[in-house]
């Protein structure tokens, strides 16, 4: 018996503690981990002010909530919305336009019973819309969970799209048992397909009895196929995640159903209970087996999904618990590309992942080695016997053969063979074999996933937006490098909302992402390019797709309207290629003077707009030809997030200071300043004569930081940051004061002068 690797390799033992410490650092070099701060950050407060683009909707009061499902439908313009006891038709370009809802409570004996039951009438004992699907130009297949006692209804939106009908029919609702949960919590996933539901799901009330069904949407026929109850070879514990339809060559005969979901995995150590991830899928024309497969899926096969990064001698850091799929579509229908979000199950540390996978790699798993159990005492091992023909898991196909037209045509020694075989021996590798993107060590964990491809001025690009257990949607593109690598940059964390995002829509025609909470749903913009800035190089920097700069204005960019003056470089953000404004000369930048009095602080602002470019400081002292870089610490000197301090200036400190900013390889000046030096004594002497008698402003700016004053940063609550900014706004006003002293004075030395002059 051979025991490989791969079942132990997956072992996070308490071995991971002692791991962690060249885990992350390891992680962090890998080119998997990458800037994780965002280029924008908007909070929910930004977001819901007044000026900006996104638009909130919040149903009912006091009814409804539990927005968990949406259906967009691009063409006709509207929004189908699932919730507690109601589904309502938003129009997409306008939440806040009048809306159609229909109630569709539980049936009272249903909220009785199971209020008797023990569950809680709010969060339980209503009819949470978990299913909505479209079933041609007018109707919607929609299915709720009744009370644990689940429903599925045909809704009728008529062909009328201005006014339409949008309403149950009167009578024909009926049984959602292998079509939806019991329970409003339970992660489900279901896909209609050519008249039937194929669905994972529970059918009992606790929720054991979980299982991939087929059934018919349009026959009243209690027909179904499934997998086997209470086997946990065919299904563990399985928490499904999402299913899709896709067809494996040019003949409908093969076209099969995928389902993502997790469980807990057999095949792994059985002491500590594990969850993998796994990919299944059953053929669209399985009508079931014979003898002991009858009424069961007799091409059901699965295999494991893996999401991890690669660590040295094996140890690899799994992210095993997925949490959401997206498909994103291809020219070629049979070969779409696969987003799959995971999280992991280590109490060690918080972490998510999103890695991609080819249909190929799947297919390849499918079509590699079986996975093998002897016997309750024996290892999974690699399955090395005879393999029956037709290979378990090929599609039947009257075309190519005559034999086996039909799944009852199989033969025996196949059926046997698929009781005891539906495990894979290999598992699907992502692409590129680590994860496309990682955040680890945030407060949050990524949740939802969709994909959007955005034609730019140097190519297509995949746009992720990903939507988090705590309310917030991160965009983040991924731009190739060389070597197939490729880079992740976080353009924008939009706090959206206070509660997981439980559903996201995106819509390519409106340029809109739709997200849904238990609260409300908003529209939000797919872009925010001006809040990257006016500048040329602000746009250019940013990289973002579906931002250009257009000769005025950073703004949206659209590949159709080829204006010549559009300027963007999402491969390399290199405003001096794009920025023309910028071969003016780098050191246009106002100089500003600033008069400092001896032995006290004064405060230099220069804050970057973009929170991930690096800020340096020099100084070319007025006595000196040389310039020299200032750093944070030295000499009294703080580098702020907003500006330079000095904290106790003498003569010597006057002179010419710039500030620059760096960033992806692109510097430029902020802001150049020159600071003249006020002897203490001149101060404290018209200070005495004139601004004392002037009244001007009682209370004389305190402007040295004293060792008690960085005491108080700390004391006081307030960050350095914070002091800089009070100590900054403080300074503005003694600037001026100085400047108005300064005047005076030098008015003072011409008088002085004349005097002389004309003095005999
Ligand atoms: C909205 O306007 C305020 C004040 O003019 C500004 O501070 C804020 O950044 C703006 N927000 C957005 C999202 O444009
Ligand atoms: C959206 O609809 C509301 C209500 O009909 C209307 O007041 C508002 O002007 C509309 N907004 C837009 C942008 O069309
Ligand atoms: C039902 O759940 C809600 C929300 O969690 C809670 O406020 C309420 O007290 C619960 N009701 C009962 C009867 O447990
Ligand atoms: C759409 O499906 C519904 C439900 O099966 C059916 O009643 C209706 O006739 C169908 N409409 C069209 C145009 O096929
Ligand atoms: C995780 O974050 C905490 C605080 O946010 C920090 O103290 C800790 O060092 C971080 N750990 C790693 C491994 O980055
Ligand atoms: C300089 O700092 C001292 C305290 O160290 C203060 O008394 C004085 O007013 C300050 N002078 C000016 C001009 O800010
Ligand atoms: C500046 O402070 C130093 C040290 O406290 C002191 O020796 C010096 O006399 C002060 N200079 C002026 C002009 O007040």
């Amino acid at each position: 018996m051979r025991i490989v690797g791969l079942w132990s390799a997956g072992c996070i033992c308490p071995l991971l503690v002692v791991l962690l410490q060249w885990l992350l650092p390891s992680i962090r070099a890998s080119g998997a981990w990458n800037q994780n701060i965002p280029r924008l950050q908007l909070a929910h407060a930004d977001l819901r002010s007044s000026n900006s683009s996104a638009v909130f909707w919040h149903g009912g009061f006091g009814v409804g909530g539990y927005y968990e499902t949406l259906l967009l439908d691009e063409d006709r313009g509207w929004l189908l919305v699932g919730g507690r006891d109601y589904v309502y038709m938003l129009h997409s370009e306008n939440l806040s336009q009048t809306i159609h809802k229909i109630h569709w409570p539980a049936g009272r004996e249903h909220i009785e019973r199971c209020k008797h039951a023990g569950k809680n009438l709010s969060t339980d004992c209503a009819n949470f819309v978990r299913l909505l699907q479209p079933v041609n130009k007018t109707h919607v297949y929609a299915c709720g969970t009744g009370a644990y006692h689940p429903q599925c209804t045909f809704i009728d939106l008529s062909h009328n799209a201005e006014e339409p009908a949008f309403r149950l029919p009167s009578n024909a609702v009926e049984s959602g048992r292998g079509k939806c949960p019991f329970s409003p919590h339970e992660p489900f996933t279901a896909r209609l397909s050519d008249g039937d539901l194929y669905a994972g799901t529970s059918v009992d009330f606790m929720g054991n009895n979980a299982a991939i069904f087929r059934t018919s949407v349009h026959t009243s026929s209690q027909h179904y196929i499934r997998t086997e109850a209470y086997h946990d070879h065919w299904l563990n514990e399985p928490e499904f995640v999402g299913s899709f339809s896709i067809p494996d060559t040019h003949s409908v005969d093969d076209d099969k159903i995928y389902f993502f979901f997790k469980e807990t995995a057999v095949e792994s150590n059985q002491l500590d209970k594990r969850i993998y991830s796994r990919v299944a899928r059953v053929c669209k024309n399985d009508i079931g087996g014979k003898r002991s497969l009858i009424n069961r899926w007799s091409t059901f096969l699965k295999a494991r999904l893996i999401c991890s990064v690669p660590g040295p001698g094996g140890m690899d850091t799994h992210f095993d618990e997925l949490e959401d799929v997206f498909l994103l579509e291809t020219k070629d229908p049979q070969n779409p590309v696969i987003y799959g979000v995971f999280s992991t199950s280590s109490s060690v540390f918080r972490g998510s992942a999103v890695c991609i996978y080819s249909m190929a790699s799947i297919r390849a798993a499918f079509n590699g080695p079986f996975a093998h159990k002897e016997g309750p005492d024996y290892r999974w091992v690699e399955y090395k016997g005879r393999i029956p023909y037709p290979r378990p898991g090929t599609c039947p196909s009257e075309t190519y053969d005559a034999l086996h037209k039909s799944t009852r045509d199989f033969p025996d020694d196949l059926v046997s063979f698929m009781r005891g075989h539906q495990l894979m021996w290999e598992p699907v590798v992502p692409i590129h074999r680590r994860p496309l993107f990682m955040q680890i060590n945030v407060s949050y964990r990524l949740k939802k996933v969709v994909v959007d491809r955005v034609e730019a001025e140097d190519g297509q690009y995949n746009v992720l937006h990903l939507g988090t257990d705590d309310g917030k949607i991160l965009k983040v593109v991924s731009i190739p490098k060389e070597n197939w690598e490729t880079e992740e940059i976080i353009l924008e964390e939009l706090s959206v909302f206070q509660s997981p995002i439980l559903s996201m829509e995106l819509s390519t025609k409106r340029q809109a992402l739709f997200v849904s909470s238990a609260d409300a749903v908003a529209r939000l913009p797919l872009q925010r390019c001006e809040l990257y800035g006016k500048a040329c190089a602000d746009c250019c920097l940013a990289r973002d797709p579906y931002c250009a700069w257009d000769g005025a204005t950073c703004s949206s960019y659209f590949s159709t309207n080829k204006r010549r003056s559009r300027r963007q470089d999402v491969r390399y953000g290199d405003p001096w290629s794009q920025c023309q404004d910028l071969a003016d000369g780098p050191d246009d930048t106002e100089l500003k003077v600033v008069y400092g009095v001896e032995n006290n602080s004064t405060f230099l602002e220069c804050a970057p707009r973009s929170p991930l470019a690096a800020v340096k400081w020099s100084v070319q002292p007025s006595h000196s030809q040389s310039t020299r870089e200032l750093h944070h610490g030295e000499d009294d000197i703080s580098i702020t997030q907003r500006g330079l301090l000095l904290q106790r200036i003498t003569s010597s400190d006057a002179g010419l200071y710039l500030c620059t900013s760096h960033e992806h390889s692109f510097s430029r000046t902020l802001a150049r300043y020159e600071l003249q030096v006020i002897p203490q004594q001149h101060v404290t002497n018209v200070r005495n004569t004139h601004l004392t008698e002037s009244k001007v402003g009682g209370n004389f700016a305190p402007s040295s930081l004293s060792y008690k004053d960085l005491h108080l940063i700390g004391v006081s609550g307030l960050t350095a940051d914070e002091y800089c900014e009070q100590l900054w706004y403080r300074e503005k006003r003694r600037q001026q004061k100085l400047r108005t002293l300064k005047w005076k004075q030098t008015a003072e030395n011409r008088k002085a002068r004349v005097r002389r002059q004309y003095e005999p």
